[in-house]
Formats: C-alpha cells, sequence, structure tokens
C-alpha cells in the first residue's frame, strides 16, 4: 500500500477517507484536520488563552501537543482525582510529558478540597462517574476563570461525539440535541469549551501518539461504568467497517442540518441563574451541584458540620455551573 500523498510505504490506512498515509503525510494530515476542525466552526484563535485538560490519555495528549505546534498559547491542567490504582499514573505521565515538551502544567487535586473519588463514592448515592465529571468540569471553569483562560479545551474525539450523539438520539433528548456540537459558547463567567479533535478518530489519534512517540495512561478508571458508550463505540466500528466514511457524515450532517432542526423545536432555556450563595457560581438551584456534593461528603466524614466551602474555606471562590450536555 502506498501513501496517497508521497508514494512511499504507507503505514496508516484510512478507508474512511479513502486514502493511506506514510508517517510523515499521516501527521500532516492530522494536523490538517485539526486546523480544519478549528477553522470551520471558529473554535478560537491564535491571540485566545487555552487551557487544555490532560487527563493522561492519548487524545488529551496529542491536542496539547498539536495546538502547541501550531501556535497556540495553551497551558495544561491536569485534575488528580485521587483514585488508588490509577490517578497517580495518570499524574505522572502528564508531568513528564509537559516536562519533555516545556509545557505550562496546573495540576489540581480533588482531594485538597475534600473531594477524593473514593470518599465522593461513598458518600453519594448516584453513579460516580456523572458525579466525578460535575466536579472535573467546576474545576476547569474556576481554573480558567482565575487564570484569566478564555477558552477550555478537552480531547473529546469523533468517535465520543457519535457515540454522545447516538445516545442523544436513542433517547430523543431535545435539549442535548440541540446544543451538542464542537463548541459550546462562553457565557457569562464560563470560558468557551472546545473539542478541537472533533474530526480524528480514536484511531487516528492513537495513531499519532504513536507517530509522536508520546506516552500515555491506558488504564481505564476502575469505576467505568461506561458500558453503554462502549456499546456504541462498537456499534460504530462495525457500520463503520461495512460503510466507511459514515461516522463523519452522520456527525457533520447533524451540525449542519439536524442540530439547527432541534434548536427550532427544543423548549427554550427557562432557567433563571443566581449566585451559589456558598461559592457565588451561578446555580439555578439555591445551591450549587459542586456545594451540594461538597457538603455531603465533608458532612458525612464530620456529622454536624455543614461541609460548606466557608466551614473550612477550602473552596473559596469556586465558581461554576456546568450543565453542559457538552461536557462529559
Ligand atoms: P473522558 O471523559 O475520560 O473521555 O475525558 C474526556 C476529556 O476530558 C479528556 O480528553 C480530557 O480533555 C478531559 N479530562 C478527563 N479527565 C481529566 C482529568 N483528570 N484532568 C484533566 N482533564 C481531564
Ligand atoms: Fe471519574 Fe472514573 S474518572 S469516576
Ligand atoms: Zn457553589
Amino acid at each position: 500500500m502506498k501513501c496517497r500523498r508521497c508514494h512511499a510505504e504507507a503505514a496508516v490506512a484510512l478507508p474512511s477517507h479513502n486514502s493511506a498515509f506514510c508517517p510523515e503525510c499521516f501527521l500532516d494530515f492530522f494536523s490538517r484536520q485539526v486546523s480544519r476542525g478549528i477553522e470551520e466552526h471558529g473554535l478560537m484563535t491564535k491571540s485566545d488563552r487555552v487551557l487544555a485538560a490532560l487527563s493522561g490519555g492519548k487524545d488529551s495528549l496529542a491536542l496539547m501537543l498539536e495546538l502547541s505546534r501550531q501556535g497556540y498559547d495553551v497551558t495544561g491542567l491536569h485534575i488528580d482525582l485521587g483514585i488508588p490504582g490509577s490517578s497517580a499514573e495518570a499524574r505522572a505521565v502528564v508531568e513528564r510529558f509537559c516536562a519533555r515538551f516545556g509545557f505550562r502544567l496546573i495540576v489540581r487535586e480533588t482531594a485538597a478540597e475534600g473531594l477524593a473519588i473514593p470518599d465522593v463514592k461513598e458518600a453519594v448515592k448516584r453513579p460516580i462517574c456523572s458525579v466525578c465529571g460535575k466536579i472535573k468540569r467546576h474545576i476547569f471553569n474556576r481554573v480558567a476563570r482565575e487564570g484569566g483562560f478564555n477558552v477550555l479545551a478537552t480531547g473529546h474525539n469523533l468517535d465520543d461525539e457519535v457515540a454522545r450523539l447516538t445516545s442523544n438520539t436513542l433517547r430523543w433528548d431535545m435539549g442535548y440535541l440541540a446544543d451538542q456540537g464542537p463548541m459550546l459558547e462562553d457565557t457569562e463567567g464560563f470560558a468557551r469549551k472546545v473539542k478541537p479533535l472533533w474530526r480524528l478518530t480514536e484511531y487516528e489519534t492513537a495513531n499519532y501518539a504513536f507517530l509522536m512517540g508520546l506516552e500515555n495512561h491506558y488504564a481505564p478508571c476502575p469505576y467505568s461504568q461506561g458500558a453503554s458508550f462502549s456499546t456504541l463505540k462498537s456499534m460504530w466500528i462495525g457500520l463503520e467497517e461495512k460503510m466507511p466514511g459514515r461516522k463523519m457524515h452522520f456527525y457533520q450532517g447533524f451540525l449542519a442540518r439536524g442540530r439547527s432542526a432541534f434548536r427550532a423545536v427544543a423548549p427554550a432555556d427557562s432557567e433563571i441563574l443566581a449566585p451559589c450563595p456558598s461559592c457565588g457560581s451561578p446555580t439555578s438551584s439555591d445551591v450549587c451541584g459542586y456545594c451540594r456534593i461538597r457538603s455531603l461528603v465533608l458532612g458525612r466524614r464530620h456529622p454536624g458540620t455543614s461541609g460548606s466551602p466557608q466551614a473550612d474555606g477550602t473552596a473559596a471562590g469556586c465558581q461554576e455551573l456546568d450543565t453542559s450536555p457538552a461536557g462529559k
């Protein structure tokens, strides 16, 4: 098999693009897909201050490296979730990656806010992944705000987006279908959220990470209950094999035609936001979601205390409400 561009021996076959590339031309292809993805939806410009959320997985590391290679002003943010047998390794991978390339890195530990994920898991009745996601989004927003970053970039790829779109469609969730996409506009106090890898599949980012010699953190979260997402992803692998390119057509078709249709009929968001009395973050309830979780976990540990951020001062200044369907 020959490289489509230079006719050297191909190393990566991409049936969905009806192409194969040698390593060098594949890296070029990858860069062009990222810049096209950014330009097509106006995700960001070189004058934005970008915070890249780095989990230690291949996608977010590839994202950070590629944004930096393209000249974006990007700083990494890793959240250490305090999960035994997983978090320390993920953090070490991110730290080595940033040291190797000389990238700025901010690390936050949820344990420092009383929210090591194993403690949260014990205290809450809901599935831990959604609660953990809420805590992560709160910290993303807070760090962005405190550091003056106006864009928050995550490593979500085309497979993630298509699995989410399929899940939203199976439930006919009009609100989420009206909102899903590679960009969630900034609202007062919150950074714009972008997914610059939306044009690239997991297979493509894995190849990029491999060719760039990136060490990454493979181990899935031990609490992962991602069964439904994995099922949808497997379903799409089967479909894509039989109909190469379908995944991208489905997602692009949704962005071009489907989403506006849902926007036209989805009930308008009539929620009135007010500052959370505990941390100041906009919320439609009496206390924001993050403060509620924190109060529950700390109250359980010290019965009789409110566990509110003011009670021990550690979360002063937290700022967030993210009910965004785009966030995971
Ligand atoms: P996931 O939901 O684990 O597939 O992660 C999706 C994206 O969220 C990743 O590509 C990262 O950009 C970001 N992310 C997930 N976990 C973390 C973390 N612990 N610290 C920083 N960013 C994260
Ligand atoms: Fe949050 Fe697994 S990463 S529960
Ligand atoms: Zn709050």
